[in-house]
């Protein structure tokens, strides 16, 4: 049995790192376990230019510390400008810009409504080689919520795939078998982050023994054979999908509420978790691929120089960190970060 793994250090395709005191106490989980991490847009103020964004990453590396890259994104809007985009990408201070479809989660109001107020934004992407990253969930409320991914692929995906063959598109946190059958059906350009939780519960355990404010998120986790497929593809080698946690912390009031936000803060123990679900499914092998490698590759990036060590060892995941309620709370995991 092996005992211990040392992998290439790992970067965080997908966290939500916040602003303010919030940022100061996040941020140096994600700085503890990963080299780079691909930073949300959706601050309260929403990320939308070149500035803001050159201004943010300086906030977030001053609560990070040093040894810490964040990547930073813009946020798509309505009348996204394709010329600051570019700028943006071409001065190095965003990798990639974000689709929200309007009001489809936390600060999303400022979304947008159809996705072909920003073609011409996809046109500018597509000829740089820029990522897009989406959240992939309709919000027509007619449909049901468990099935918002799956008629993404179907009425916005899809299309927009074809209409931008060659535009790079990570399908962000997919929850469903028909998420990864899509992803897997596409071509190169198409690919997909999975976070912990995804990896691990399933709807029912949003209302086991009670409602489960803390397992909430959005994409909400979905019946067990999704969960089988989105873990079948997590450890299946494949080079389309890595790792991206979609740490999202609330404060525990707006978690435990007559109406709690949506969002899992999984980042004090993200690669912990992980780990155990490649282990169960006797993939330790492909764990470096998944969470060092793969993400690297779709983005153009090397790889991160040094590497990190887990041992198997039962580590506790305290009831509150840093105030806040971390995802397995009180659970025991059975692989550790060895110092
Ligand atoms: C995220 C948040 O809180 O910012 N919430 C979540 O449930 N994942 C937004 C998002 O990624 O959907
Ligand atoms: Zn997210």
């Amino acid at each position: 049995m092996t005992d211990t793994i040392t992998i290439r250090r790992p970067d965080d395709w997908h966290v939500h790192l916040r602003d303010g005191e919030l940022l100061e106490a996040v941020a140096p989980f994600t700085a503890r376990q990963f080299a780079r991490a691909i930073v949300m847009p959706n601050l309260k103020s929403p990320i939308t230019t070149v500035a803001a964004a050159a201004e943010y990453r300086q906030r977030i590396v001053a609560a990070a510390g040093d040894g810490f890259t964040p990547l930073m994104t813009c946020y798509l809007t309505d009348f996204s400008e394709p010329s600051e985009i570019e700028r943006g990408y071409r001065d190095g201070t965003w990798v990639a810009a974000k689709l929200y479809p309007a009001n489809a989660t936390t600060n999303s109001a400022f979304g947008v409504t159809d996705v072909r107020n920003i073609y011409p934004a996809l046109e500018a992407m597509q000829r740089i080689g820029m990522v897009l990253c989406v959240h992939g969930e309709v919000t027509d409320p007619g449909i049901d919520i468990f099935d918002r991914e799956a008629v993404f692929i179907e009425r916005v995906l899809a299309p927009l795939l074809a209409d931008f063959p060659e535009l790079k598109i990570v399908f962000e946190h997919i929850t469903t078998a028909d998420a990864a059958d899509f992803v897997i059906g596409s071509a190169a350009n198409v690919a997909a982050t999975i976070t912990p939780h995804h990896l691990i519960i399933n709807r029912s355990d949003l209302f086991a023994g009670g409602l489960r404010p803390h397992l909430y998120c959005l994409p909400v986790a979905k019946r067990e054979a999704h969960r089988l497929a989105v873990r079948a593809a997590a450890t299946s080698g494949s080079a389309k999908f890595f790792l991206g946690t979609d740490s999202a912390p609330h404060s525990r009031e707006a978690k435990e509420s007559a109406c709690g936000c949506a969002g899992i803060f999984n980042a004090p123990f993200a690669l912990e978790s992980y780990l155990a679900a490649f282990d169960q499914d006797d993939a330790l092998d492909r764990f470096e691929a998944f969470a060092s490698l793969n993400g690297p590759a779709f983005y153009g990036l090397a790889v991160n120089p040094g590497t990190i060590t887990l041992k198997r060892s039962a580590v506790r995941v305290p009831q509150e960190v840093a105030g806040l309620v971390s995802f397995q709370a009180g659970e025991t995991l059975g692989w550790a970060i060895a110092d």
